[in-house]
């Protein structure tokens, strides 16, 4: 196509093109053809003065002077497809005076200059001018015009001659393409085979890549999650490759985490439903026939299908959590009454534990959430921190203002502490610490449940510790006066 145009545009522009092709041909020949004329001119001239007793020459002998120079350039075969002529002052064509393949229909023919501000015939310039000749019923001539030498004109001032016109018909379209046309053609075809080259390997260095991803997204589909792409090829390749490898890695990643999502849940709901299934079947089969026996295995069943059951409220309210099912109340809270009530709840496990409960409520004690929430979250952390402390210890609550909108709550204790290793999985689903006491068990839920919380809250939790001095976990919420924010993005 941008051959096609180039072409196109180059013949549009060939109009003007040939027209001073034809023109810069004439003026070099021009000149030549003047000097030769003036030359005979005064050649004739001088013959004439030296004949003793010849008159003084005419105009005539100008005119004969000429077309003894008109006639020799009629033989020759130089001038090809060039006429000359002679003309007189009105810019007519001197019938006679003409030589060249144009000659027969030139006689009287009208001159018109095309270069402006001068006449065909000026004084003292005598620089080649252009003009055409143009005659009904033939083609055009294009031409250059030379006024005769100023000393030739003096020697006959009778003169009708003023200039000799040296012509040539225009260049046709069709003759200026059929000179071009190989040259075209030959070029043509180098910039066709440089576009084939080039298109081949730009659409290789495209289609190559995408083809890669193709396969690989095909390989994906097919349950393969490893697959991963180069990234090469252009820039707009490259970061397609680069988006992709980062969703299968993704898509790798959620799928790791759904098996062992699921292998937890069959972990943790495996060793109840083994005692429940083994003390019913012996309650059944009367293997167990002695009460005391019979209502030990009863509490026990009854233990574990409320392990069970905690452990699927959990798994549920977490997921409705995280899908955003469950929505947090927006009220106004007292940090205090909040306190005051974890407090109420945990008296007895202190008393019993032998763990202090201490609260210390700096700066502003009112935020905005949701009351059972909130206390969900504290009741975790709580019960985390007296499990993980000795008899002795002590468990902190804090608050203090962070910023000027934020509340920030502390809940610390004096425990075994978390090892560096457990710290940054704590809040995953079903993470219990390696370097476990000999505390009961939960489920490892606990903390991710407390962290969805939070987020919901529009606000975030952490943990740091230091193993044998004891635990602290943090968690930030918005003030009562702050608008709502929108929870985290998960
Ligand atoms: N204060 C703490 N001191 C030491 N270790 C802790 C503390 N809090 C949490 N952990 C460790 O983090 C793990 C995860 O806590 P999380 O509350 O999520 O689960 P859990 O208490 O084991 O079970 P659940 O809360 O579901 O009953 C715990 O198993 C424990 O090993
Ligand atoms: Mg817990």
């Amino acid at each position: 196509m941008t051959l096609g145009l180039a072409a196109l545009s180059l013949f549009l522009l060939l109009g003007g093109y040939r027209n001073s092709i034809s023109y810069g041909s004439l003026e070099d020949l021009g000149p030549l053809v003047d000097s030769q004329a003036n030359a005979e001119i005064q050649a004739a001239f001088r013959n004439a003065s030296t004949i003793p007793g010849a008159s003084r020459p005419e105009s005539q002998d100008l005119l004969l002077a000429l077309s003894a120079f008109f006639n020799n350039r009629s033989g020759e075969r130089a001038t090809g497809e060039t006429s000359l002529a002679l003309i007189d002052r009105g810019g007519r064509v001197i019938p006679g005076f003409s030589a060249g393949p144009a000659s027969p229909y030139l006689d009287n023919a009208a001159v018109t200059v095309v270069q402006k501000d001068s006449a065909p015939v000026s004084g003292g310039d005598r620089s080649p001018q252009h003009c055409r000749v143009e005659v009904q019923g033939y083609p055009p001539l294009l031409c250059v015009s030379m006024p005769l030498s100023p000393a030739v004109l003096e020697a006959f001032p009778a003169t009708e001659a003023a200039a000799i016109i040296v012509a040539k018909p225009a260049a046709s379209l069709g003759e200026v393409v059929g000179d071009l046309m190989p040259r075209l053609l030959f070029s043509g075809l180098i910039g066709v085979a440089a576009a084939l080259v080039l298109g081949f390997l730009l659409s290789q260095s495209v289609a190559a890549p995408l083809r890669n991803i193709a396969r690989a997204a095909r390989s994906v589909a097919r349950g393969n999650y490893r697959q991963r792409v180069p990234a090469t090829g252009p820039t707009e390749v490259r970061d397609l490759a680069a988006n992709f490898n980062r969703m299968t890695e993704e898509v790798q990643r959620s799928q790791q985490t759904l098996r062992d999502f699921l292998a937890n849940i069959s972990h943790e709901l495996k060793t109840p439903l083994t005692s429940i299934s083994g003390f019913s079947e012996a309650l059944l089969d009367g293997t167990i026939e002695d009460p005391t026996g019979i209502q030990r295995s009863a509490r026990i069943i009854n233990d574990e299908s409320n392990r069970v059951l905690r452990l699927v409220q959990e798994l549920l309210d977490l997921s409705r959590i995280e899908s955003g099912q469950v929505s947090m109340e927006q009220d106004d809270l007292n940090l205090n009454e909040l306190f005051e009530h974890v407090t109420e709840v945990f008296a007895l496990r202190s008393e019993d534990t032998d763990v202090k409960l201490e609260i210390n409520l700096q700066g502003q004690p009112k935020i905005r959430g949701d009351f059972d929430r909130l206390e969900q979250v504290l009741n975790n952390l709580l019960d985390n921190a007296f499990r993980h402390t000795p008899p002795g210890g002590t468990v902190r609550i804090t608050s203090r203002n962070f910023q000027p909108d934020v509340v920030q709550v502390t809940v610390s204790d004096t425990g075994w502490g978390i090892s560096a290793d457990d710290l940054p999985h704590l809040f995953e689903r079903f993470y219990r610490a390696k370097a476990n006491n000999n505390q009961k068990k939960g489920h490892g839920l606990g903390l991710a449940i407390s962290r969805e919380i939070v987020r919901a809250h529009g606000g975030e939790i952490w943990a740091t510790s230091e193993p044998n001095k004891g635990t602290t976990f943090v968690f930030t919420l918005p003030t009562a006066g702050r608008p709502a924010r929108k929870p985290a993005n998960r």
